[in-house]
């Protein structure tokens, strides 16, 4: 099976950057497949665009139907198209809190302005206003405050001398079809992204007690502090010539390892060298990977080489 983000578009209007988003997704190594154009308004031009290239859509007028029961209907047929993510592109309906809350992370919007300046309506006419040398626009996660959650990519675009609202919007739309398809694809690609892996895995390492990182035969590893320091885990980004991104952790030995490993062997595989002492690969680089696991291997593994002097402390936190 395809391991592409299954993404659902939502539109109110004409449906450029959905068709965007959609283009992109048919260019080699694209990292997500649109399996649904769905829009409150069944004259929307964008729907149209999605029928004519093959795109399965839903429409359903929201006049005289309360929020909820319009986004639940929208979301019902979000799950029955098998989406993993909603790309909102002009969808000119604000969605309830329920809903949003239930995609925490798999929902993105775009908006035209340099957030967090102008949220709302009426971007372009308020940054020229505001008399700013460059208006742009965002792509975020979408939270329960409207245009409030994460910016995941921004682009600038520059403000002439007598431009107007709608000169404005034309080029910053040319942004936006740069912008939306390639946050989208390194959104839905991080969990490959050895960078992005990296920088979870050295969160929760670093968050050890006097834990520092240092390379280790080319590889990053962390290890508690001093001269005694021990390594407690090591990033393995296909070293060796294995094929995986991962953790490697401390096993209490070799019986340990290798049940792990017949258990889920999706999961857990024998590291070159470090197996023969019992350390464990964790694999990372995979859509679902079970992040409190990891959390919890790596403090186990901590455990296993901290001095009494640090797990001490941490029992008697414990404790309370
Ligand atoms: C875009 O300007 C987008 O930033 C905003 O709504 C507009 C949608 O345009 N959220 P289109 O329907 O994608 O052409």
């Amino acid at each position: 099976m395809s391991d592409k983000a299954r993404v659902a578009v939502f539109l109110s209007g004409a449906g450029s950057n959905m068709a965007a988003l959609l283009h992109a997704s048919h260019l080699p190594g694209a990292a997500y497949e649109i399996v649904l154009v769905a829009s409150n308004d069944p004259a929307a031009p964008g729907l149209a665009l999605a029928e004519a290239e093959g795109i399965p859509t839903f429409a359903l007028a929201h006049k005289g139907m309360s929020r909820d029961a319009h986004d639940a209907a929208m979301e019902a047929e979000v799950l029955r198209a098998g989406a993993d993510h909603i790309a909102l592109a002009g969808y000119m309906r604000i969605l309830s809190d329920g809903f949003v809350g239930r995609w925490p992370g798999r929902m993105l919007n775009i908006h035209p302005s340099l957030l967090p300046r102008y949220k709302g309506l009426d971007t372009h006419a308020r940054a020229i206003a505001a008399g700013d040398t460059a208006g742009g626009v965002s792509v975020h996660l979408v939270t329960p405050d409207l245009d409030a959650g994460e910016v995941l990519g921004q682009l600038a675009v520059a403000i002439r001398p007598g431009e107007t609202a709608e000169t404005l919007a034309a080029r910053v739309r040319m942004a936006e079809h740069q912008l939306y398809p390639h946050v989208l694809n390194r959104y839905v690609a991080r969990h490959h992204d050895s960078d992005w892996l990296l920088a979870r895995v050295r969160k929760l390492a670093m968050a050890m007690p006097e834990a520092e990182e240092r390379d280790s035969h080319g590889a990053p590893g962390f290890r508690t502090s001093g001269r005694s320091g021990k390594f407690f885990a090591y990033f393995s980004d296909r070293h060796h010539g294995e094929p995986h991104i991962a953790l490697l952790a401390k096993t209490s030995g070799v019986d340990e390892m290798t049940d792990l490993i017949a258990r889920d062997p999706e999961r857990f595989y024998r590291p070159a060298f470090y197996g023969a002492s019992g350390w464990v690969g964790i694999v990372l680089n995979r859509r679902d990977t079970d992040w409190d696991q990891v959390a919890h291997w790596i403090a186990r593994s901590w455990r296993s080489v901290a001095p009494r002097r640090l797990t001490g402390l941490l029992d008697a936190a414990d404790a309370f």
